[in-house]
């Protein structure tokens, strides 16, 4: 069986759609595939209460208890590993990553971002977003690289920014599309003819 670990920071509602396609679109018969564990650098992140209750083995690494980025990435390299990830996902990690961090996963390491890369990498995309003009947005899966949100682009959304958006509500439109393209790229690693 092939092992997906997923790293989260908060909601974890995209970790929580990768999950239940995982579950309807039975990976496990068709891919040989299982969600294997859901690490988070945050104890509070609402996602991990939600993948105990999946049966996921969960972990929390807090960064703060490290005195470098160096020595926070290696320990979490470490519980990564515990469980032998084929991929490893971003989804929702709100940690820039050292690169050998990033080395070590090399072609195995998934992220997604909250605009129409290579637009508005970094943080408050949303509202960058509106502040430009753009009349839309939407979401990016890519490859991760040691160059923050960029690398090779697997899948994107686009959604229309409406008259009166605002950061949150444009945000909300974004996440559905999110929950749809990450699932979808996730088994597209596994299997490109699922695409
Ligand atoms: C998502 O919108 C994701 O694209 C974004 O954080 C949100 C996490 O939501 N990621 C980034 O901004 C990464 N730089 P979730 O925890 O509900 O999946």
């Amino acid at each position: 069986m092939k092992n997906i670990v997923i790293l989260i920071s908060g909601s974890g509602s995209n970790m929580a759609a990768i999950v239940r396609t995982a579950e309807q679109a039975q990976w496990a018969q068709r891919l040989n595939v299982r969600v294997a564990a859901v690490i988070s650098n945050k104890a509070e992140a609402g996602g991990l209460a939600w993948a105990q209750g999946q049966g996921i083995a969960t972990a929390v690494l807090d960064h703060k208890g490290f005195a470098s980025r160096e020595d926070f990435d290696a320990a979490l390299r470490t519980e990564i590993d515990r469980f032998a990830p084929d991929l490893l996902v971003l989804a929702g990690f709100m940690r820039i990553l050292t690169p050998g961090f990033v080395a070590h996963y090399a072609g195995r390491l998934l992220n997604i971002h909250p605009s129409l890369l290579p637009a508005f990498p970094g943080l408050n995309t949303h509202q960058r977003a509106i502040d430009a003009g753009c009349q839309f947005a939407g979401a990016t899966v890519h490859q991760v690289t040691a160059d923050l949100d960029h690398g090779p682009i697997l899948a994107q959304a686009v959604v229309p920014v409406l008259p009166g958006d605002t950061a949150k509500t444009l945000a909300a439109r974004v996440l559905t599309q999110e929950h749809l393209i990450y699932p979808r790229a996730v088994a597209a690693f596994f299997n490109p003819q699922s695409a």
